[in-house]
């Protein structure tokens, strides 16, 4: 596991920079994506870059990490809405292309079967991440199991919490999730985790202390063989 220690803008353009030379070798990569305020920079990089036209989407495929239960994709706070804000809509990528994970047996993005598309499409070839202050990845809580797929997930109540200031109030905050497993994430070639801010310092320590622990998710990643952290100097004021 590489640290590298950047200003956010730095961080940004080191990640959009990555993706970009990997859409160059391979024009249809698969993307693993995350939603969350981390990768809000990079998505913007990666509009500038597209409308510059350094890169195209347009043989793309994306697999987003997770969706809240109970919102529709056109819920301003479910992570379909954030993706097509934040990224889709600005992009030549094709939307038929774009998947998040779902409970609707009749979707084609079925949570029981979205492993198993991942790996018909080739698996991911580049997996962003966030992390949770409590170390959660994708919405894998302390306790998720390091061999789960992509589950139904009762989340916690810090991360209620920290997301609550998404919505009007904390009771509109979806109590359920569907989110890629630890196993999932770690099927994916590379994966680069944004870890900024001082409130994610105790989290980038823990996760540096190389302790692996179902009760640190994040810690699982040291088992993976290609992962760069992206850190800020706010974040890594406890290293
Ligand atoms: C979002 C996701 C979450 C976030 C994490 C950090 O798709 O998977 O694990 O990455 O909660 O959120 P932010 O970036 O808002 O601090």
């Amino acid at each position: 596991m590489e640290l590298k220690i950047l200003t956010l803008n730095e961080i940004n353009l080191a990640i959009k920079d990555e993706i970009a030379s990997l859409l160059r070798r391979k024009p249809n990569a698969i993307l693993g994506l995350a939603t969350g305020s981390s990768p809000i920079g990079v998505y913007d990089e990666l509009i500038k870059a597209y409308k510059a036209g350094d890169i195209s989407f347009n043989e793309v495929t994306s697999f987003n990490l997770d969706e809240y239960f109970g919102l529709s994709g056109d819920h301003p706070q479910s992570y379909r809405y954030f993706m097509n804000t934040h990224l889709f809509d600005h992009v030549d990528i094709l939307k038929s292309r774009t998947h998040v994970p779902s409970i609707d047996k009749n979707s084609e993005d079925y949570f029981e079967t979205y492993d198993n598309k991942i790996k018909d499409h080739g698996g991911i070839d580049f997996q962003i991440l966030g992390i949770g202050s409590n170390g959660h990845i994708a919405f894998n809580e302390p306790g998720t199991s390091f061999d789960s797929l992509t589950h139904i997930v009762d989340l916690k109540e810090s991360t209620i919490k920290d997301n609550s200031r998404f919505f009007n109030s904390i009771s509109e905050v979806p109590t359920k999730a569907v989110s890629m497993g630890l196993k999932s994430i770690m099927n994916a070639k590379q994966i680069v985790i944004i870890i900024t801010g001082k409130n994610k310092a105790n989290a980038l320590k823990r996760l540096m202390s190389k302790e692996i622990s179902t009760d640190f998710p994040a810690s699982i990643l040291h088992h993976h063989p290609k992962v760069t952290i992206y850190a800020d100097q706010e974040a890594a004021s406890l290293l």
